[in-house]
């Protein structure tokens, strides 16, 4: 039997030993200086003027929401072709997420379905990047634009992708959420962080992160309300020991992916993640093919799991699971592109140590399971 490979791994070694251990001697485990310290590098990276830290992508998707005004009742257009945080948030808010249909080719929201979804209760927009392609931004600006809208940009899976301007995702001044979970191209177990460009949209952040302190951080002064978003210091010193090797980290990446690429070029009917293509570039986070159509995508993750290849169908759509179902009625046919790339695509193995011979053996069996006389 073949060594089971992992579907992901984080990448941590002694510089992340040795500054998780400075925090733990330091004695301050929290609101200590590694938050700022990790907020500024961060904000370098993409070229954004501020940073806030969280303690999620999910708890940054919140707190973005409400920075650009979202409440009660209020409509937020986003994908369905998401992981169903991007959805909720607007939740948490008591506002309605709306989806509209998807890309075909980048699987990133179609701004034109996103126009066409725009109502007067509308009050921001939430493009996903999903899979660390960058969504259409320029488009969702110039609809912002029109009317007067606010947007909150998801890039949990986006790190180091860029623009075809030149600007890195996360640095056009947007409230831009970025994910820090085990599996994310930069790990502190769980974490996120918000990029923008506005400082009183910061000021407001930091503070709602933490219970609604007061900006001078006076002992138990809250003027508003507020949630417990912190991020530690010791997530924080995993942060920054990464950013110091990034580049790295992000090219070993893609070197997996041009792996894949090759592997799995002559499988007929398999559709491979989109090039980068006008300038846009990918941050690459996972490696999510699209089978064949008519192909049973549940019994080939059965079969590629029972040869030691652990792949998930990845992504559901959000507004076909049950709770998006039954609270909202939402059925099958709403969104045709999402459903059918929804239904077909799977995620396979994928992290940056990830060698030759594993990323074969993965396609040695994809191919084995899609040729076997089952399928039609
Ligand atoms: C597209 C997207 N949005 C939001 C999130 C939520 O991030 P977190 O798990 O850090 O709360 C994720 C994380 O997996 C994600 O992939």
């Amino acid at each position: 039997m073949a060594e089971v490979i992992p579907l992901a791994q984080p990448v941590l070694g002694e510089e992340e030993e040795h500054a998780v251990l400075a925090v733990l001697r330091s004695g301050q485990l929290s609101l200590g200086p590694r938050l700022a310290e990790f907020e500024r590098g961060f904000a370098a990276v993409v070229g954004a003027p501020h940073a806030s830290a969280v303690s999620s992508g999910t708890a940054g998707l919140h707190l973005a929401l409400r920075a650009v005004g979202v409440g009660d009742g209020d409509e937020v257009v986003t994908s369905p072709f998401s992981f169903v945080a991007s959805a909720n948030a607007a939740l948490y808010e008591r506002a309605r997420p709306v989806f509209a249909d998807i890309d075909p080719v980048t699987l990133n929201l179609d701004p034109q379905a996103a126009a066409a979804a725009v109502s007067e209760r509308t009050r921001a927009l939430l493009p996903v990047h999903i899979f660390g392609y960058p969504a259409d931004m320029p488009a969702f600006e110039a609809l912002a634009r029109t009317h007067d809208l606010g947007i909150v940009e998801d890039a949990c899976e986006a790190l180091g992708a860029r623009h075809a301007d030149g600007a890195a995702v996360g640095g056009r001044g947007h409230p831009t959420v970025f994910g820090f979970y085990a599996n994310k191209q930069l790990t502190t177990g769980e974490g996120g962080m918000v990029t923008l460009a506005d400082p009183a949209l910061k000021e407001r952040i930091d503070s709602e992160r933490n219970q609604g302190r007061a900006p001078d951080m006076g002992w138990l002064d809250h003027d508003r309300l507020g949630f417990n978003y912190r991020l530690s210091d010791i997530a924080c010193a995993l942060g920054i020991a990464q950013l110091a090797r990034l580049e790295q980290m992000l090219a070993d990446r893609a070197c997996v992916a041009a792996l894949y690429r090759e592997a799995l070029a002559d499988l007929e009917g398999l559709r491979l993640p989109c090039a980068d293509a006008n300038g846009d570039r990918r941050g690459w986070f996972v490696f999510v093919v699209q089978l064949p159509r008519g192909v049973d995508r549940d019994a080939v993750v059965r079969a590629l799991g029972e040869r030691a290849v652990p792949a998930k169908p990845y992504f559901p759509a959000v507004h076909l699971m049950s709770f998006y179902r039954e609270r909202f009625g939402h059925r099958e046919g709403e969104f045709p592109v999402c459903e059918d790339i929804a239904a077909r695509s799977i995620a396979l193995p994928f992290f940056p140590q990830m060698t030759d011979s594993q990323v074969e053996q993965v396609a040695a069996t994809l191919r084995a399971v899609l040729g076997a006389p089952e399928w039609p």
